[in-house]
């Protein structure tokens, strides 16, 4: 770690154990008075996840409405073609939002239900119906935060060119920006580029677990695991930084709005605190799954250790694109959700990351084997975050966990019971409170998410919503206790906040 290396051993022992040694007594209190005057509090979603209408409105076809439909790649075999029905449902949402005592929505606009082809022609009901959203938004004085891409690339781009894996997609993906930013910019102060380039690089073109669903065969058709995750990313970058320079050229003065991007990162722990060799795999997993994508934003360049590591399989920035990718934010979104412990496999001699130390979990288990309850990491993440880039501007854009279906026959009022979800919610949302004492500079928090929703590869077996849905019946939607706990922290109170 970077502090590590410069106050010493000595002084982060002592910092350790007096943060050791802060008594429940000096916790701070989760409710909205303990954050920041103007402090935002919001919900999460993503258009494919939430939507459906997939053929409907003049849409064009995603990647994803292709990938789901393949048979054997979803659990249960579910698909986003309705979702939750968003596309018909949003004035409900936006009041089961606004009921929260929330301030701000953060949804995806999907690329293809703006242009079917990817690229020329406008469809204008599709257009219309972000129109309506964010109109409803404003009446109920909810701030919109727009993410341009959450993961679903229009199916006509990935035949033509083949979607991230082209240089021309840069071009496209302006354009299509271009249009939001013309069209909703006046009343949208709020745009993420990206959501998680590391998850659909990874899960896309890695693992080939979602769309495009590529890795290296015999496990995909096609792709090419040890090079494609790095190009795809590195042209998303690309696409990134250049509509951040479209939109403080040509849009911010008149706009009056900020741009960021959001990336994703579990926390990692060494597992042997003491171990030197165990801190600087944590470093490196830090580096390599946030950094891939911070570190050409804030320092104009890949970080060394994935240099080192991937030598030419890593794509390198020209000099002009190095400079035009550094600083390409006004604020950096943070999704975060989990920890790992991050060790040397003493046989292979390989860096590797594990949720168990000698059989013990390292938090709570979800039905996510990828989501383990560790709230400390949200402030040792975030404060990782604030002194390798200088003390940011942050958003945490998604936060929450999971539960698995419970039994049908169980009483309505019993699938509404989430005592692990509020203490999930708190224990989390108190770490973001330390890290804001520890001076990181956050600026609002986003729960994932709003309603129980299409959980991409894992389908509806599992449930991240502040609201359930019923999926059974005309996918009404019923808010759980976590609903009532949001209510409560985050009425406004006549006590002015700090
Ligand atoms: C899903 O589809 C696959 C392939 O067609 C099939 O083998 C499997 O039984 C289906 N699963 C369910 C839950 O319907
Ligand atoms: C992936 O690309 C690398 C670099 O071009 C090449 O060496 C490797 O053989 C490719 N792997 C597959 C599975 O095509
Ligand atoms: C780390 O080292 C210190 C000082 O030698 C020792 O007190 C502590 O128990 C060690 N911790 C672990 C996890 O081994
Ligand atoms: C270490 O690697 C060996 C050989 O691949 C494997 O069998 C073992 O499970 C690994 N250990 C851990 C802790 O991952």
């Amino acid at each position: 770690m970077a502090i590590f290396k410069r106050v010493g051993v000595v002084l982060i022992a002592i910092l350790f154990a007096s943060q050791q040694f802060v008594s429940a007594e000096e916790l701070p209190i989760v409710e909205r008075a303990s954050f920041p005057k103007d402090f935002v509090f919001g919900a999460a979603t993503a258009a494919y996840q939430y939507e459906g209408a997939a053929k409907e409105g003049g849409k064009g076809l995603s990647i994803w409405d292709t990938f789901t439909h393949r048979p054997g790649v979803i659990a249960g075999n579910t698909t986003g073609d309705v979702a939750v029905d968003q596309y018909h449902r949003y004035a409900e949402d936006v009041w089961l939002l606004k009921d929260l005592n929330m301030d701000a929505y953060r949804f995806s606009i999907s690329w293809p239900r703006i242009f079917p082809k990817g690229v020329g022609e406008v469809n204008w009901e599709g257009v219309k119906y972000y129109d309506s959203l964010i109109d409803h938004l404003l009446e109920l004085n909810l701030e919109p935060y727009i993410t341009l891409y959450h993961w679903d690339m229009p199916q006509a781009l990935e035949d033509s060119i083949g979607g991230w894996l082209s240089p021309d997609i840069v071009d496209a993906f302006t354009r299509y920006a271009r249009f939001c930013f013309e069209r909703w910019g006046p009343r949208v102060k709020h745009w993420i580029t990206f959501n998680e380039i590391h998850s659909f690089a990874g899960a896309g073109y890695f693992s080939g677990e979602h769309a495009p669903g590529r890795c290296s065969p015999p496990k995909c058709a096609a792709g090419n695991s040890s090079t494609e995750p790095y190009i795809v990313s590195h042209h998303a970058l690309l696409s990134h930084a250049y509509t951040v320079d479209m939109y403080r050229k040509e849009f911010k003065d008149s706009q009056n709005g900020v741009i960021g991007i959001t990336a994703d990162s579990s926390w990692y722990e060494p597992m042997d605190s003491n171990s030197t060799s165990d801190q600087q795999i944590a470093q490196e997993f830090l580096e390599g799954q946030l950094g891939w994508y911070l570190d050409p934003i804030f320092f104009g360049d890949y970080p060394a250790s994935m240099r080192k590591g991937l030598g030419s399989n890593l794509p390198t920035f020209t000099a002009e694109e190095a400079a035009l990718v550094k600083g390409s934010q006004d604020f950096v979104g943070i999704n975060h959700y989990s920890s790992m412990y991050a060790t040397r496999n003493e046989t292979t001699g390989e860096s590797i990351q594990t949720a168990y130390k000698d059989g013990v979990a390292i938090g709570g288990e979800t039905p996510s084997p990828w989501l383990f309850v560790v709230p400390s990491g949200m402030r040792k993440l975030l404060g990782w975050v604030r002194e390798r880039y200088n003390s940011p501007i942050i958003y945490v854009t998604e936060n929450g966990r999971d539960e698995a279906n419970k039994d049908e026959s169980m009483p309505l009022a019993d699938q509404l019971k989430d005592p692990e979800r509020i203490q999930y919610y708190h224990d989390y949302m108190q770490n973001v409170l330390l890290a804001i004492q520890d001076e990181a500079d956050i600026r609002g928090y986003f729960a994932w998410s709003l309603l129980d929703n299409f959980e991409w590869a894992v389908g509806t077996t599992v449930r991240f919503g502040i609201y359930y849905v019923d999926y059974k019946n005309d996918l009404a939607r019923y808010p759980k206790d976590s609903a009532h706990w949001f209510q409560q922290i985050l009425k406004k109170t006549t006590d002015s906040p700090k």
